[in-house]
């Protein structure tokens, strides 16, 4: 921590620049040279007019806080315990696919970035690399990184077993089951360049490794088999399709059609939340929710965590800004199960601001992969700021411990 942040001072003050732009937007602008147009539109991008996208930023302008001066105390520790570990901080890498789109090395750099500083990885469902080589990548750099698997509930149930028993045997410490995206949200921005990555074979690493996956690859699909055409799109992907089905084409070809039959599961109901909750003993963590209804139900079932996020804005336009549904979950779970919170979070005085309405730790989207653009140096970078950032603005604002934070530092309450 402050070690960290006195380093990029000192390297400030003698005029040295860095690398890795420390200014949010000046990171967003250069991230962006760096990205194909078809990786920044996926990226970047939400659904419909980004109002969302917009909201999750403007709520935290919103807030503001009332520091207290002349406490006496020395900078807070950011260490935190939860599910009985040790975290560096309340602070995580969102679960974020086809990594691969910003860097060739995707989650094996994010995460073994993430293993260097302390911060807990969440593995996407859709990622570029199988949850097990990112898990051995984490334990290269720290034995016993901490490391959560997100789990999109598919319409195979076998898949889904499958998945938790991967994630179990690999050393992952949680599930994170995401239930806002149960069919892909509507993103113009794709939509306008005919780009998605999955149909060209990217993010899909964790189905083309699963014994389960592959073998449901012998079944006809049930229903219309999604028909995947020859596109100007498509032929660009023929290369990836064929790293994907490891140089056999048709065979890649299937599979990327059984995961588009399978992927969407617009009827998941909480009966599949009490099947996946009793099919494994990881500690569940249920991302997505905005309602204070749902967080209540969720409670009941019995999660571990709750996890408060409209996934950056890319799947309901005009949904709630992530950081205004907080306080009603917050208020709703009544401290009976820890509440994250992701969507919107740019630096670390954010990172406080949610700390401060109730989270018990927070997210990293987006940055962490206009980052993961210089590869594993660039996430690190991006951590570093929102750490030393988050040290600093607790000291200023007059908290001694993490516990200090509270609605009445942003005068609420
Ligand atoms: C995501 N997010 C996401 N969430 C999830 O549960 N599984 C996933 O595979 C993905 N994939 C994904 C890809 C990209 C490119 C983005 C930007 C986001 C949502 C992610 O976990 C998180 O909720 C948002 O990134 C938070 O918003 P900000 O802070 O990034 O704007």
């Amino acid at each position: 921590g402050r070690k960290v942040q006195q380093a990029i001072y000192l390297e400030g003050l003698l005029g040295r620049r860095p690398k890795v732009p420390v200014y949010p937007e000046a990171l967003e602008r250069a991230a962006r040279r760096r990205a194909s147009p078809e990786a920044w539109a996926y990226i970047a991008g939400g659904a419909g007019l980004e109002r969302t996208v917009a909201a999750n930023l403007e709520a935290f302008r919103r807030y503001a806080f009332r520091p207290r001066m002349l406490r006496g105390a020395p900078p807070p520790s950011l260490e935190v315990e939860l599910f009985g570990r040790r975290w560096a901080a309340p602070l995580f890498l969102a679960p974020i696919g086809v990594l691969e789109l910003a860097h060739r090395k995707g989650d094996l750099a994010a995460a073994r970035a993430a293993a260097q500083k302390g911060v807990p990885f969440m593995v996407s469902n859709q990622s570029s690399y199988p949850l097990e080589a990112i898990a051995e990548a984490m334990e290269g750099v720290r034995p016993g990184a901490i490391r959560f698997f997100q789990l999109y509930h598919s319409t195979d149930f076998r898949v889904v077993r499958s998945f938790l028993r991967r994630a179990e045997a690999a050393g992952y410490m949680g599930v994170v089951l995401t239930v806002d995206t149960v069919q892909l949200g509507w993103r113009p921005r794709d939509l306008d360049l005919g780009h998605l990555p999955f149909l060209k074979g990217q993010g899909l690493a964790q189905y083309l490794t699963d014994p389960a996956f592959l073998a449901a690859l012998e079944e006809p699909l049930e229903g219309p088999a999604p028909k995947v055409r020859l596109s100007p799109a498509l032929l660009r992907a023929l290369p990836t399709l064929w790293r994907a089905g490891k140089g056999n084409l048709a065979r890649a070809l299937k599979a990327v059609r059984r995961f588009v039959a399978t992927y969407s599961f617009p009827e998941l109901s909480w009966e599949e939340v009490r099947r996946v909750r009793e099919e494994t003993p990881l500690p569940l963590i249920l991302k997505g929710l905005l309602h204070p209804g749902d967080a209540e139900r969720a409670v009941e079932l019995g999660v571990d965590a709750v996890y408060v996020s409209n996934h950056g804005g890319r799947q309901v336009d005009g949904a709630v800004a992530a950081l205004d549904a907080l306080p009603g979950v917050v208020r709703a779970v009544g401290g009976r199960v820890p509440v994250f919170m992701d969507s919107g979070v740019r630096t670390g005085a954010d990172v406080a601001k949610a700390l401060a309405l109730g989270a018990k730790a927070v997210g990293l989207g987006r940055p962490y992969v206009y980052g993961l653009l210089w590869g594993e140096e660039g996430v690190g970078a991006v951590l570093d700021y929102v750490l030393a950032e988050l040290e600093l603005t607790l000291a200023l604002v007059g908290v001694g411990r993490l516990e200090e934070l509270g609605p009445h530092l942003l005068g609420l309450d």
